[in-house]
């Protein structure tokens, strides 16, 4: 049987503009497989890095997309964890951009009555990732001050509430007052306009001196080196991610003096073990279903119009999370 679905796909790595709107068929669901119908597709950053050519893809063609939420229509042999009808989503897995698609069964994660498709495509990639960055790389505890680039984005929003729901004094850098305002109703203490002031002045400035315990940077070539200045002895730099471009080269010989720590993180570790992903997913969707956390769906765009949204995202006019509906 051919299944057909309709998909934004890439032939050449570029602009927004190289998305194309196409035709595909899907073939049957192999063993272990199952056909999810997409209610709602997750935006993430990784999406225009990808396109643009900046992180790695196989061979194009491909369907862009790392995020989605739907229904299982159909089931491959041999799945038994999975049946038509549940509701799921998953996330690093390249192909979430089409109205539906063949998946391995072991990528997902069911999802309970208390959480909305909408909910699940637009936090299960941004909120995983929040997890283990203050639950894994470094562990927010009590006390705790800590340093949050672009903190009205999508992850940044969501670290600021689980930083500040694991007892820290929260700071993070914003890009204009609208920014300032969402990201201080979400758990920020302390929004930093990093396009007037010096963050790290800033950082410095409100510990009293001391610098932050740690810095969470996914912005990466513009902040990165000076957020080293930001923290405190023994801190920690999470890097995740390089939305202004590459880190620069790091000679080690400049954490000496504060004995300060580095790290980058990738969400694929994070999320491989299904018993894991199943129990970091279930602690995700509790703590929003029990209003901890809570996720701002602040764009939509119908995933034919794609390309606006990517337009957006890397102009710096999206705040907090984005769904694209198929
Ligand atoms: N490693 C991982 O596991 C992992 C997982 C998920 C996401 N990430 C990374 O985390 C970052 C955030 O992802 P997201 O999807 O939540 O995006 P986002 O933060 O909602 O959007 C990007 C924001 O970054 C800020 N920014 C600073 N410099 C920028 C520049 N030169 N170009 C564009 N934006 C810039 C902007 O906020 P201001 O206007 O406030 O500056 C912008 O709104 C991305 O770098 C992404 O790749 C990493």
């Amino acid at each position: 049987m051919t299944r057909h679905a309709k998909a934004m796909r890439i032939h050449e790595t570029g602009g927004p503009g190289v998305m194309r709107w196409e035709d595909v068929d899907l073939a049957d669901p192999g063993p272990g497989q199952v056909v999810v119908r997409h209610t709602a597709v997750g935006l993430n950053y990784i999406d225009v890095n990808q396109r643009a050519g900046a992180y790695p893809l196989p061979a194009l063609p491909v369907v862009l997309g790392m995020e989605g939420a739907g229904v299982v229509e159909e089931v491959g042999a041999g799945v038994a964890d999975f049946a038509v009808g549940d509701r799921v989503s998953y996330c690093m897995v390249l192909g979430s951009y089409a109205t539906r698609r063949t998946i391995a069964a072991d990528r997902l994660i069911r999802l309970d009555d208390r959480t909305a498709d909408e909910t699940a495509a637009a936090a299960t990639l941004q909120g995983l990732t929040a997890r283990y960055l203050v639950r894994e790389l470094y562990r927010v505890k009590p006390g705790d001050t800590v340093l949050v680039h672009a903190a009205a984005g999508g992850v940044g929003l969501l670290l600021c509430q689980w930083a500040k729901h694991l007892g820290a004094t929260v700071l993070g850098t914003v890009g204009s007052a609208q920014k300032a305002a969402l990201a201080a109703a979400r758990g920020c203490d302390h929004p930093i306009p990093y396009r007037e002031i010096d963050f790290a002045a800033a950082a410095l400035d409100l510990t009293g001196g001391r610098g932050v315990d740690v810095v969470y940077d996914a912005v990466g070539r513009d902040t990165f080196a000076r957020g080293l200045d930001a923290l405190a002895e023994r801190g920690w730099m999470v890097s995740y991610g390089q939305s202004s471009g590459p880190v620069p080269p790091l000679d080690t010989a400049r954490l000496a003096a504060k004995a300060l720590n580095v790290t980058r993180g990738g969400l694929r570790l994070f999320v491989r073990d299904p018993a894991y992903r199943a129990e970091t997913a279930a602690d995700l969707f509790g703590l929003i279903a029990d209003g901890v956390l809570r996720v701002e769906i602040n764009q939509r765009y119908p995933l034919a119009e794609a390309a606006r949204a990517h337009a957006d995202l890397e102009a710096r006019r999206t705040t907090g999370s984005t769904i694209l509906e198929p």
